[in-house]
């Protein structure tokens, strides 16, 4: 029986904008594992379907590999499909760095590797928080409404950003990077993770505090943590000013939308910044609230990045070998 290399990553065979030399470069890899089997490999792309829609144990007959978007492997599904259960699977390769949507404990008692691509688009997605920052701040939105329909400014203008401190809640790659970029701004940086680097942070002028703190005493607040639950609800937001930006560029869920929401309608905080999708029944019309569709790393260099890292970690379980950027390591001695 021949085994199936599923594609879901949406971007996977995306035309980048800048054509750069590597464009397709991922693509080509799968087909010579393909060619290189003698046609005991199949490749499946199915790069149009939606990764909130669940997925079936049917789509995953014979399937030994998936890149993975973000759609949801629970117990359950793995629990049918995982090699330890008489199903197929054997690698979740997860295009991008966040692995939430794996039930991890599930995957490796059933047998699944799972790997990420950490760093693939890190600078990308930093970039954009910076800019999302600047952009809250300064009420680009609202201001370009006003002047794209001939009139002047209306309300307050613009916050300073430099000079101001800056709070990083989660000190990871993206968090960082946020940090670096940050630095000519001449910001006081405060962060919070449960995890510090303090070699880090002394080398970086970096000073953590507890949540609640950076809550009351940040200017400016981006949420960098690699985590699956809210981190800033309504209880952290009353903690802010009027003046404090928030900003969430890692995943929706760190931030309660509906407290902050609200805080901005009420003069509560400054502002709000999300990557990711706006429930439409809240309308943002004339408030500091910027969205956008989980586009962070959604440049041709973050596409790149996402596309070579899981398609080799695909092509080393195909030859034989640990794919570098294992997730569960605890699968190998199962
Ligand atoms: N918007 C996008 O397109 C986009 C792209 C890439 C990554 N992301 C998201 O950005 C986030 C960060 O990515 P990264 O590469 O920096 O990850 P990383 O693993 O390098 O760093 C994450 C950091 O978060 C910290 N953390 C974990 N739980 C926390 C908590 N409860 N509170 C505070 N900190 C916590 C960890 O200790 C770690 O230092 C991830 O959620 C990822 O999914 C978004």
């Amino acid at each position: 029986m021949g085994k199936k290399i599923l594609v879901l990553a949406t971007s996977f065979l995306d035309t980048l904008i800048t054509h750069p030399p590597e464009e397709g470069k991922a693509k080509q890899m799968l087909e010579r594992l393909k060619l290189e089997s003698g046609g005991e490999i199949e490749i499946i792309y199915r790069c149009e379907r939606k990764p909130e829609e669940p997925l079936s144990v049917e789509e995953f007959k014979d399937v030994t590999c998936v890149i993975a978007d973000l759609e949801k492997y629970s117990r359950d599904f793995l629990s049918q499909v995982g090699i330890k259960r008489g199903g197929s699977l054997e690698l979740i390769a997860r295009y991008g760095i966040g692995y939430s949507s794996v039930d991890i404990r599930a995957a490796t008692e059933f047998g699944v590797m799972v790997t990420n691509c950490p760093g693939c688009n890190a600078l990308p997605t930093a970039e954009w928080a910076h800019s999302t920052i600047l952009d809250i701040a300064g009420r680009r939105i609202l201001h370009h409404q006003r002047a794209s329909r001939g009139k002047g400014k209306e309300g307050p203008s613009r916050l300073d950003v430099s000079g101001k401190s800056l709070g990083v809640i989660g000190t990871g790659t993206i968090g960082r990077l946020v940090v670096k970029l940050m630095k000519g701004y001449e910001m006081r940086v405060i962060a919070y993770d449960p995890y510090p680097d303090r070699e880090w942070a002394k080398e970086n002028g970096v000073v953590y505090v507890p949540l609640k703190k950076l809550c009351q005493t940040a200017d400016i607040i981006t949420s960098h943590a690699a985590c699956s639950e809210t981190i800033i609800g309504e209880e952290e937001i009353k903690l802010m000013h009027p003046t404090t930006v928030l900003v969430n560029c890692a995943r929706g869920i760190l931030v309660d939308y509906k407290a902050a929401f609200y805080a901005v309608k009420e003069g509560r905080i400054w502002g709000y910044g999300v990557d990711e999708i706006w429930p439409k029944n809240l309308s943002l019309e004339g408030l500091n609230i910027i969205v956008s569709p989980h586009v962070g790393s959604d440049t041709d260099r973050g596409k790149l990045g996402m596309q070579l890292m899981s398609t080799q970690a695909v092509v080393d379980f195909m030859q034989g070998k640990v794919p570098q950027y294992l997730v569960n390591k605890e699968v190998l001695g199962k």
